[in-house]
């Protein structure tokens, strides 16, 4: 094959901004970093552009619903979202929808949300139940999906209790996750997961609880909408107050492929607490008060980056001794990086769980019903606890609607801002993507390599 390359220039994927790397800041920390933060795999997977029906096709929503949705693991809840027996939460996604349970032996399963006498479904929402009742004729089921009572026996003698167990999707837990997999021949969670739970060990988000979740309904596809969380590309141009404190453009990419046929992974790790190579460089007291004004208003002022340091390790301890007098949680061991940086990874195929602690976020896209033009964004907020404390039960979901921005949900505090600008752009995309006259969208090589390698790992589901 002819190099079409210049001679000099670098090869696709290979440049990079200038400014510090996340490897040359991590290399300063005041704390031991998690060693997975120390490793870089960055891969390119390719310039081709990727086509616009992907978003906007009911026939490709369909298909996305049979080979995927009914496919593969994917995170239905948090374990403290039901913690007693007899808790359950229905977990809904296009036209399906799961009764997860915890059942009186401490085990958590999951239901096809459906009676088996003429479809009606069982439950909504969330709540506690020792039994599985249904509203119309009064089919009843136990937690263990037993059949225990049919009004008028006598008329169906031809029901067989064996035959009438309520069908169960596969359950697994992860990292404090609850994950379902409609599909009874998968492979088991943790062969789907593969490599990412070596990198979550470090991390413990299963001694977190789930503080906040609201779901927001917003019009665009789910994948327009994941799209816009997993790079930081964007910041620029959306949230520009951001770059006197974030390094957008020297955010480190990074991408694992799966093994044995499973999706990958990946994550990005956006620099915090220094400035963007977009501005001039800031003297460090200005960067820690641009920070602070955002996230910590009570420091600015109070705090002080001494003469001839950088404003990264103040900063982190500035917000890790405010992080330790808030939660109780014992956070002295949290290196710079986790307190301040963005650490998100992606889990195939809509599941974000971010690994730091100063930004403890999880999200979550999904369809919403069979329209490719809605979503749901979910956003949950896992927070550390106090030693010896018994995790609370998780937040109930605060649900937004379409027309309600994240103004609505104060308890998503110092992000709200940052989720409105991001917010502004998604229908925007919808609408473009109608009007647009190219068949496809283009994507930059290294700070859009996790959309492409998302879009890979789909293609893999979706192929015949
Ligand atoms: S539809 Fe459920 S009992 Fe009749
Ligand atoms: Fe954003």
């Amino acid at each position: 094959m002819t190099d079409l390359r210049e001679p000099g220039r670098p090869a696709p994927g290979e440049a990079r901004s200038p400014g510090p790397s996340v490897q040359s800041l991590l290399a300063t920390d005041t704390r031991q970093v998690p060693p997975p933060l120390l490793e870089e795999s960055y891969e390119y997977l390719g310039s081709e552009d990727i086509g616009k029906d992907r978003y906007l096709s009911p026939e490709f929503h369909r298909r996305e619903v049979e080979r995927l949705w009914k496919k593969v693991w994917q995170l239905a809840c948090r374990e403290e979202d039901i913690p007693e027996p007899g808790d359950y939460i229905v977990y809904d996604i296009a036209d399906l929808s799961m009764i997860v349970v915890r059942t009186r032996g401490g085990e958590i399963r999951a239901y096809h949300n459906a009676c088996l006498h003429r479809g009606t479904r069982l439950c909504d929402g969330t709540g506690q139940a020792q039994q599985l009742r249904c509203p119309f004729h009064g089919f009843t089921w136990n937690l263990d999906g037993a059949l225990t009572d049919v009004p008028s026996r006598w008329d169906f003698p031809h029901v067989e209790d064996e035959k009438f167990a309520l069908p169960q999707a596969k359950t697994g837990v992860w990292a404090g996750f609850v994950f379902v997999n409609p599909d009874p021949d998968a492979a088991p969670l943790s062969a789907y997961l593969g490599e990412i739970e070596k990198h979550f060990s470090y991390f413990k988000l299963e001694e977190r609880f789930k503080a906040v979740h609201v779901a927001k309904v917003i019009a665009c596809n789910w994948k327009v909408a994941l799209e816009a969380f997993i790079e930081s590309y964007h910041v620029i141009s959306t949230h520009p107050q951001l770059l006197e404190y974030l390094g957008d453009s020297n955010t480190q990419y990074d991408v694992y492929r799966g093994a044995d046929g499973q999706p990958g992974f990946n994550r990005m790790i956006t620099p915090q607490a220094v400035n963007s190579p977009h501005l001039e460089t800031l003297e460090p007291q200005d960067v820690l008060e641009a920070m602070f004004r955002d996230f910590y208003p009570e420091g600015v002022g109070a705090i002080h980056v001494p003469e001839g340091q950088a404003a990264r390790p103040v900063v982190a301890e500035a917000l890790r001794l405010r992080l330790a007098e808030t939660s109780g949680a014992d956070v002295s061991v949290f290196s710079d990086a986790e307190i301040v940086d963005a650490i998100e990874y992606f889990v195939f195929p809509n599941m974000c769980p971010w690994a730091g602690v100063g930004a403890p976020i999880t999200y979550r896209f999904r369809p919403y019903g069979n329209d490719p033009d809605q979503c749901v964004m979910d956003i949950m907020l896992l927070v550390p606890l106090p030693p010896g404390v018994p995790k609370p039960k998780g937040a109930a979901i605060h649900w937004l609607g379409v027309d309600e921005d994240f103004g609505a949900a104060p308890e998503l505090g110092g992000l709200v801002p940052v989720f409105n600008q991001d917010l502004s752009n998604l229908p925007r995309v919808q609408r473009g993507l109608k009007a647009m006259t190219k068949p496809g969208v283009t994507l930059a090589d290294y700070q859009e390599v996790r959309i492409r390698q998302f879009h890979q790992d789909l293609d893999r589901y979706l192929a015949d």
